[in-house]
């Protein structure tokens, strides 16, 4: 519990009151087209509330890496999942190349990152770090709290999305989810 009151401490970082919940996370999985031989990017995986499904989906043949910008998280996710790699550091400014050279690049990204409470400069320069890591067709998918989407910041992200990516749709509101919320799916 004590870990979790960690996420709501964090709030400048996690933009959340809480971890999304399981249907969500089974939603924007299943959104992304994760298979079992994907090569999968999460960003700010938190305290793994879609790790677990990605985990879950991927095989052997599956690959995974999580950057996560806070420390105790970082460790805590490593903790809990000894088969799946985690780098501890903003998105924005981590170096790919190694990881690239030797796994080439992403099939999918799943963010879990709260895009409506970051400035424009921070948006791009995350999109500008991680969209020419991910392979001609592959898929980019984040979710937005309902009602949320409509703030300034949300719709400057949502017309990013379409800058940065050939089609862009978004899925029905996960109703069960708190607060509930919708996933965007960017096709590069
Ligand atoms: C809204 S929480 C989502 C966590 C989890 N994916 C979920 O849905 O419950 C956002 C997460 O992104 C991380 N984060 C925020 N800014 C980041 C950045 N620039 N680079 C990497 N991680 C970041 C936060 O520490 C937090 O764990």
């Amino acid at each position: 519990m004590a870990f979790y009151r960690n996420f709501f401490e964090h709030f400048h970082h996690t933009g959340a009151l809480a971890p999304s919940g399981p249907k969500l996370a089974k939603h924007i999985v299943k959104a992304a087209g994760v298979t079992e031989n994907s090569h999968v990017l999460e960003l700010g995986p938190g305290t793994g509330a879609f790790t677990h499904d990605l985990e879950k989906t991927l095989g052997s043949a599956g690959e995974y890496l999580g950057i996560e910008i806070n420390a105790s998280f970082h460790s805590h996710l490593q903790d809990l999942h000894p088969e799946l790699h985690f780098e501890q550091a903003p998105g924005q400014d981590f170096d790919f190349s190694s990881w690239i050279e030797k796994h080439g690049q992403f099939d999918v990204i799943v963010s879990g990152l709260p895009w409506a409470k970051f400035p424009e400069e921070l948006q791009c320069a995350l999109l500008d770090n991680v969209v020419p890591r991910l392979k001609e067709g592959g898929t980019f998918v984040t979710f937005a709290y309902t009602g949320v989407h409509l703030l300034k910041p949300a719709k400057r992200f949502r017309k990013l999305l379409d800058d940065y990516f050939a089609d862009v749709q978004r899925t029905h509101s996960i109703m069960l989810n708190f607060p509930p919320a919708f996933v965007f799916v960017a096709t590069k």
